[in-house]
Parts: C-alpha cells; sequence; structure tokens
C-alpha cells in the first residue's frame, strides 16, 4: 500500500506537470509563439506524460487489477484520457483554424480536469459530498 501511494503521488504530480505545459502550450500556439519550435518544448510533453500513464497502470495494478479488481471509475479514467489525446492533437497539431484549435485546447482541458476529479473522487472519499455524482459515480 505504502508503494501504492508513491506510485498515486508521482501521478498526482505528474498530471498538475502535464496540465500546466498544456495551458501553456495552447497560450503559445494560440499566440502564434515561436517557442513552440524550441526543442525541449517538443520533448517535455512526452516525458511528463510517459511518466503520468506509467504511474497510471503501476498504481491501477497494485491497487486493482493485480487483485482481480476492474473498478468502473479506471475505465471512465482511460476513455477520458483517450478523449483527451483526440482533443489535444486537434489543438496543437491538425485544427484547421484558430478557432477549431481553441476550442479543442478549452475541452481538452475541461476533460483533463474531469479525468483528474475521478481521481481524486477516489484517492479522498469524504470530497465525495462536495463533488458532483458525475464524477463520483454516485
Ligand atoms: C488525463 C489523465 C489523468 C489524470 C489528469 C489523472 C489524475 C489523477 C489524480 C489527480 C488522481 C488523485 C491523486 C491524489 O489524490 O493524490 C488520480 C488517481 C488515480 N489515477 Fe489518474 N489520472 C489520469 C489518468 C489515469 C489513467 C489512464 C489511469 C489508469 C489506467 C489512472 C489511474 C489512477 C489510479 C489507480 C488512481 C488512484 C485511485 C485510488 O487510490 O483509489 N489515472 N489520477
Amino acid at each position: 500500500m505504502a508503494n501504492a501511494s508513491l506510485w498515486i503521488h508521482l501521478h498526482a504530480l505528474a498530471a498538475v506537470l502535464s496540465l500546466a505545459g498544456f495551458i501553456v502550450r495552447g497560450i503559445w500556439m494560440l499566440s502564434g509563439s515561436s517557442m513552440l519550435k524550441k526543442k525541449w518544448v517538443k520533448i517535455t510533453p512526452h516525458v511528463v506524460d510517459t511518466v503520468l500513464l506509467v504511474s497510471a497502470l503501476v498504481a491501477a495494478w497494485l491497487l486493482f487489477w493485480g487483485n482481480g479488481v476492474h473498478p468502473q471509475f479506471l475505465t471512465v479514467k482511460i476513455v477520458g484520457l483517450i478523449v483527451y489525446i483526440g482533443l489535444g492533437l486537434m489543438a496543437m497539431r491538425f485544427g484547421k483554424t484558430r478557432g477549431v484549435r481553441a476550442s479543442a485546447w478549452v475541452l481538452a482541458i475541461l476533460v483533463f480536469l474531469y479525468v483528474a476529479a475521478v481521481g481524486v473522487a477516489n484517492t479522498h472519499p469524504q470530497l465525495q459530498d462536495v463533488l458532483p455524482a458525475m464524477v463520483t459515480g454516485v
């Protein structure tokens, strides 16, 4: 269990860094900044997002899958992550107009916050009274 808590904290840290980076890159994208061409700006998100996903899978294995448990909230998070990746690609790469890119960027941030809230609702059940039912699954 102590092990799992380490992985969850790493996962949460990577989530904060990933969102912060996505917001900053979106602002650079919408303002036409040349920062996006820098090598470290291109590489860092891949490193952070790999940590986010690997720590998620390890924590999920230690807490649930390794014991044969498949909670619904993990399915929600996996689907949410896929939707987030799709919206992120539309925002940063494939969106044809500035409007489409900006909309995809905002939606991606909302989906990310939702997936994070689903995680927090499970690590902090005492918050379930204040979180909406669509987050806690109640
Ligand atoms: C956009 C993607 C994701 C974000 C932003 C995110 C964020 C979070 C956050 C903020 C927490 C709470 C951490 C804490 O309270 O210290 C959490 C918990 C967790 N997340 Fe994620 N997560 C994402 C995707 C995933 C995926 C794809 C999986 C697994 C397949 C996953 C597995 C977990 C697990 C196992 C926990 C701990 C739940 C518990 O202790 O009951 N996450 N997540």
